[in-house]
């Protein structure tokens, strides 16, 4: 394939997935073979604090998958989503090859698969609670999970469902953050979500379409790094005594 065939079938695999992504895509265009994006967005994806519940043993099944745990015959409990996203840059508008992006979670339970987690309800052993997933040469990646289950936070506070994401690339400080889902009641009252804007909340909060008959209910996200903007603004929230989870 000639190098003109080859840029021309980079842009449309770019449009094909990700002209539906949002929120921040207006058009793509290309600069040598680098796919390259307008943006409608101006800031990065806000960091959020880890939560004291990111993994602490390993384990053999992280696949993009956390619906299916491997050797074991049973689904996951709860209503399941596909999450198509991509990686860029919101600086240049360049998409993010080969970026590691992490995402750990309860259960529809609300349970983690973590020893110090002090939530007593079930765990589910048919989910995965953590998957690993890399971005391909357009930036995308996609993963199949559950809705996680609120918990309660102490002091009153219930979590509202959430999901915890680790992004690491080189060139680019990495990112923890976390995503929400669109109109659920708890948000409004969450403490870590309300320590954003309303233009950095609307980055970490999921618009799940499930009106498309026999489909898994879907939502895009556009994570947006910065090389220059570091995210540690967020992440310095847990050093201000605030809650964690
Ligand atoms: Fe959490």
């Amino acid at each position: 394939m000639n190098q003109k065939a080859n840029t021309e079938l980079n842009r449309r695999a770019a449009l094909l997935n990700f002209g539906k992504a949002g929120a921040g895509v207006l058009v793509a265009s290309v600069a040598a073979s680098k796919v390259s994006l307008a943006l409608d967005n101006t800031l990065p994806t806000p960091a959020q604090v880890e939560g004291p519940f990111y993994p602490v043993k390993d384990q053999l099944d992280k696949d993009a998958d956390m619906t299916r745990v491997k050797g074991r015959q049973e689904y996951a409990k709860g209503d399941v989503i596909k999450v198509l996203g991509q990686v860029i840059d919101v600086d240049s508008g360049q998409v993010i090859p080969g970026a590691v992006v992490e995402f750990w979670q309860a259960c529809a339970t609300g349970r983690y698969n973590h020893p110090r987690d002090p939530n007593t309800a079930v765990l589910d052993r048919d989910f995965q609670y953590w998957a690993q997933v890399q971005t391909d040469e357009n930036g995308g990646f996609s993963i199949k999970t559950i809705v996680p289950g609120a918990y309660p936070a102490g002091n009153g506070w219930i979590r509202p469902p959430h999901i915890h994401v680790k992004v690491h690339v080189r060139g680019y400080p990495s990112l923890t953050t976390q995503l929400y889902f669109k109109d659920h009641p708890l948000n409004e009252k969450d403490l870590i979500l309300q320590k954003l804007t309303p233009a950095q909340q609307d980055l970490v909060i999921l618009k799940v379409d499930s009106a498309i008959p026999d489909q898994d209910a879907l939502a895009h996200l556009t994570i947006y790094l910065s090389k220059f903007q570091s995210h540690e603004e967020g992440a310095s929230m847990s050093s201000l005594a605030t809650p964690e989870l």
